[in-house]
C-alpha cells in the first residue's frame, strides 16, 4: 500500500471541485449537491439510475469509464462521489453491504499468516467474518479493548498488518481514542480502519483523526430509511482505492445501482436527521437514567459514560442517534420489554426514521461465546435503542409503558408467558 494521501485530480471529480468550491464547504452542502451534476441531454436533478449491466464500447478494447456493472456504475460512482466529500477524500468505493466492506478490506490488507486486532467491543457479524470465514484462510485476529490504547500495542505482533476498532461499539458504546490508536499504528505503519457506521461523519471524521480507512455500513445512518442494504470504504490513499476497486471487481462485491441511489437520496438529509436523531437520544438518554427497572444506561453523551470526555472532543454535532441501556431484571426482564413495545419496533438495524430495539444476546451479538459476552459488557439484560424520527415523546411513552410490563414481568417470573397471560399476572 502506497504510504502517500494523494490521489490523481483529474479523477477525482467533485473532491476537488468541493475542495475549491466555497458553496461545498459546509457538511450539509456537500450531503446534498456532492455527488455532482448530471450530464445528460436531459440534466436531471436527481442522477439517474444506470440500470445497465454493460456498457457499448466503440470498437473491441476502447472502453469508456464504464465498462460492466460489477466493476463501476455512473450511479454506483455518484453515491461515490457524494460519500468521499463527507470526508474530504476520493470517491469511496461502495460494496453490497457492510459485511462486504469489510471483508474488501481484510482481503486488501491481510494473507494467509497474516494478524489483525479487532476491538473486542464490536458487531457480531465482524466477529464472526474474522473467526468462521478469514481463520480457515490463516488469518489470525486479536480481539482487544481499543479503549485501553496500550492492549492495542501490546497485541502488535510482526504479522499484524490491519488494526480495525469500532466507535461508539456496537452494542456497549465504549469510545475508542482514535488519534491516539492512530499514532500507534503509524509508529508501527499497520493500516487502521475505523468502523464509523454508528455516527458517520457527521459526528466524527476518522480520516482528520489519522485513521487510513473509514468503514461504514450505509445500510443504517447514511441511508436513513432501512431501504437497502449496503457498505462504503472512504480512504485517501490512492493505492488502496485502487487495491479495493480491484478486489471487489473480482469478488464481485459492488452495490446494485437501485440501492445506491436509494442510498444517495437518503444521505442527501444526513445532517438534518442525525441532528434530530442525536437530540432524541440524548433526551431519551437522560430519562432512562434513573427510571426504575434500568440498571444503567451507555450514552457517550452522557455525563457517567466512562468515555464521555473522549467522546467531547471526538465527536462534533453530538453523538448520535443510539442508546443501549440494561434491564433489571436480566434477559427474562428485557424479553419482556421488548415484547411489550407498541411503537417501536423490535428488530435487527438502526439508524432510519423508524425506532428500533435489538436484544444483543438473542440477536446481533448470538455468535459470540457467552464467557465473552459478558467480558465485554454485553449482558443478558442490555438492549439497544436506535432512536427514531417519531416524536420524543411518543418513543418515551412507549418506553415507559414496556418498562412497567418488563418489571412486572420479571417480578412474576412471566417473560416466558403469551401476553395475555402477563397481564392477568401483573393485574
Ligand atoms: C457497526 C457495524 N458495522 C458493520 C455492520 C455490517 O453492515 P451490513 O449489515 O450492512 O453488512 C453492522 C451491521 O449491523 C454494524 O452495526
Amino acid at each position: 500500500m502506497s504510504e502517500s494521501s494523494s490521489f490523481p485530480e483529474g479523477r477525482i471529480g467533485l473532491h476537488a471541485a468541493a475542495r475549491q468550491s466555497p458553496e461545498l464547504q459546509s457538511f450539509q452542502t456537500r450531503a446534498v449537491r456532492g455527488w455532482g451534476r448530471a450530464d445528460s441531454r436531459a440534466p436531471s436533478l436527481l442522477p439517474p439510475i444506470v440500470q445497465s449491466a454493460t456498457f457499448a464500447q466503440a470498437a473491441p478494447g476502447e472502453s469508456a469509464e464504464h465498462t460492466y456493472s460489477r466493476a463501476s456504475n455512473p450511479t454506483v460512482a455518484a453515491l461515490e462521489t457524494a460519500l468521499g466529500a463527507l470526508e474530504d477524500a476520493p470517491p469511496a468505493v461502495a460494496f453490497a453491504s457492510g459485511l462486504a466492506a469489510t471483508h474488501a478490506l481484510a482481503l486488501a490488507t491481510l494473507a494467509g499468516g497474516d494478524h489483525a486486532i479487532v476491538s473486542r467491543a464490536c458487531y457480531g457479524g465482524t466477529v464472526r467474518l474474522f473467526r468462521q470465514v478469514l481463520a480457515p484462510f490463516g488469518v489470525s485476529a486479536s480481539f482487544v479493548d481499543a479503549t485501553d490504547v496500550r492492549a492495542i500495542g501490546s497485541a502488535i505482533t510482526p504479522r499484524t498488518r490491519l488494526i480495525l476498532v469500532e466507535t461508539p461499539a456496537n452494542p456497549t458504546l465504549d469510545v475508542v481514542d482514535v488519534a491516539a490508536v492512530a499514532r500507534l499504528a503509524a509508529a508501527a505503519r499497520i493500516p487502521l480502519a475505523v468502523d464509523n457506521t454508528f455516527l458517520t461523519a457527521f459526528h466524527q471524521r476518522p480520516l482528520d483523526l489519522g485513521a487510513t480507512v473509514s468503514l461504514l455500513s450505509t445500510t443504517k445512518w447514511i441511508d436513513g430509511h432501512h431501504a437497502t442494504i449496503g457498505g462504503a470504504l472512504v480512504a485517501r490513499d490512492a493505492a488502496l482505492l485502487e487495491r479495493l476497486r480491484f478486489l471487489r471487481k473480482s469478488v464481485g462485491s459492488i452495490q446494485a445501482p437501485f440501492d445506491a441511489w436509494l442510498t444517495l437520496q437518503g444521505s442527501k438529509t444526513l445532517a438534518t436527521r442525525l441532528e434530530r436523531h442525536a437530540a432524541s437520544a440524548l433526551e431519551i438518554a437522560r430519562w432512562l437514567d434513573g427510571q426504575a427497572g434500568v440498571a444503567r444506561v451507555l450514552y457517550p453523551g452522557l455525563r457517567t459514560h466512562a468515555g464521555h470526555e473522549l467522546a467531547r472532543r471526538q465527536h462534533r454535532n453530538g453523538h448520535g442517534g443510539l442508546v443501549s441501556f440494561e434491564l433489571e431484571g436480566g434477559r427474562d426482564a428485557a424479553i419482556a420489554f421488548a415484547r411489550r413495545l407498541e411503537l417501536v419496533t423490535v428488530a435487527e438495524s438502526l439508524g432510519g426514521a423508524e425506532s428500533l430495539l435489538t436484544h444483543p444476546v438473542t440477536m446481533t451479538h448470538g455468535d459470540v461465546p457467552p464467557a465473552e459476552r459478558r467480558a465485554i459488557g454485553i449482558t443478558d439484560g442490555l438492549v439497544r435503542l436506535s432512536v427514531g424520527l417519531e416524536g420524543v415523546d411518543d418513543i418515551r411513552r412507549d418506553l415507559a409503558q414496556a418498562l412497567d410490563a418488563s418489571r412486572c414481568a420479571a417480578s412474576a417470573g412471566a417473560a416466558a408467558l403469551p401476553v395475555a397471560a402477563e397481564e392477568v399476572a401483573c393485574g
